[in-house]
């Protein structure tokens, strides 16, 4: 049996709504667009919600439209595209610990990590849980931090019945892997009016359409440019799959949990294997689903074993960031990151996605099980 990490959820609804919107002749940023923000803004319950090319560049841009460029606090755990945003934007990552159970972003090492120089924090809810945004909320408000959520991996999910990306400024993918795609693509919400005003003109070369200058009834053709802009847009077509998506997505995140509910029937801490904590309040959508050996030793093999049988298991993320090259240098590394290396060490991905079967589930849990007993 071969089973894949991930194989996205793509019907005849989404071919019909690509070629359709291709055929309209539309094709670069347009009405689909506009749709698929709205359903996003409507899951939300934000004011703002606008389409980006990639999670990477909301992430950027979320940044640079806050004009912060001081020091923000994220977790070493997680995808190197949230550093890197950081840094494209001109601000200082500064790495913080997670939190053993749920892998966000521990409360108490922000604290320890906040200086004059702190502008601020970066959560990463990982693999489809949110981080204990009550806490950073608190924090965030006592030291006047803005948030930026890094929720490419959790579209749907939410802590206390707020959904992700709508304690801050959220930032969500559209990658093949993530709880929704088109290929390649991202999300920016927010419930404030002038950064979403900056974002919707730096990602489009700086023009803001909406700008006085550029009404002229005279000359039609002006466009000015009021900032240094990017072109960071979606196309037409792949917002118009985004609609399509979005529909889905309450139903395949239902599916994603269900799989999650055989796998941890299936795995169990007797076997050595952690199976994934869900913290109290927080609903989690699985975009990975992922265990812990309590034998790191045992981690590598298991994974090079379960790929030479067909079962394309993973790691994310293993190494952190701060042990990257890009990420080495002290200036990043003041925080004690123990947890952050553990888990690195010692957690495994494997397959989830919303077609995945009952038996597909019995055969990977057998393999991991008859591999750790041999
Ligand atoms: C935590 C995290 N942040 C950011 C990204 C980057 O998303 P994108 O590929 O849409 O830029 C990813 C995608 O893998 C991710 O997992």
């Amino acid at each position: 049996m071969k089973i894949p990490l991930c194989i996205p959820d793509i019907g005849t609804e989404e071919l019909d709504a690509i070629t359709e919107t291709i055929s309209s002749g539309w094709l670069c940023h347009g009405e689909k667009n506009s749709e698929f923000e709205e359903a996003f803004k409507n899951l939300l319950g934000v004011d703002h919600a606008i389409s980006m090319n990639s999670c990477t560049s909301a992430l950027q841009l979320a940044i640079e439209c806050a004009d912060i460029r001081g020091e923000i606090i994220v977790p070493s755990f997680t995808w190197v595209a949230s550093a890197n945003a950081i840094i494209n934007a001109k601000a200082t990552p500064i790495f913080a610990d997670i939190n053993e159970t749920s892998f966000t972003l521990n409360p108490k090492s922000i604290e320890s990590l906040i200086t004059p120089s702190t502008e601020a924090i970066m959560p990463v809810h990982y693999a489809g849980q949110m981080a204990d945004m009550t806490e950073i909320k608190k924090i965030a408000e006592k030291n006047s931090l803005y948030i930026v959520e890094d929720s490419a991996e959790t579209i749907g999910g939410e802590h206390c019945g707020k959904q992700a990306g709508s304690f801050g400024t959220g930032c969500f993918s559209f990658f093949p892997t993530k709880n929704i795609t088109v290929g390649e693509g991202g999300m920016l919400t927010t419930n404030d009016s002038e950064i979403a005003n900056r974002v919707k003109c730096v990602m489009a070369h700086g023009i803001n359409k909406t700008a006085p200058e550029q009404q002229s009834k005279n000359k039609p053709w002006r466009r000015i440019a009021s900032d240094i802009g990017y072109n960071f847009r979606l196309t037409n077509f792949q917002a118009a799959m985004g609609v399509v998506q979005m529909d889905k997505l309450e139903s395949m995140n239902s599916k994603r949990i269900k799989n999650a509910e055989l796998y941890n029937g299936l795995l169990s801490e007797k076997d050595n294997i952690i199976t994934p904590v869900v913290v109290p309040g927080n609903k989690h959508v699985y975009q990975m689903y992922t265990i812990r050996l309590k034998n790191p030793e045992l981690r590598d093999s298991l994974v090079l074993h379960l790929k030479s049988i067909g079962i394309e298991a993973s790691v994310h993320f293993d190494p952190p960031l701060h042990q990257m090259e890009p990420y080495r240098n002290g200036e990043y590394i003041r925080a004690d990151l123990s947890v952050t290396d553990n888990v690195c060490e010692s957690i495994v991905t494997l397959p989830m996605y919303p077609q995945l079967g009952q038996q597909e589930i019995e055969f990977i849990c057998e393999a991991i099980l008859d591999y750790l007993h041999s």
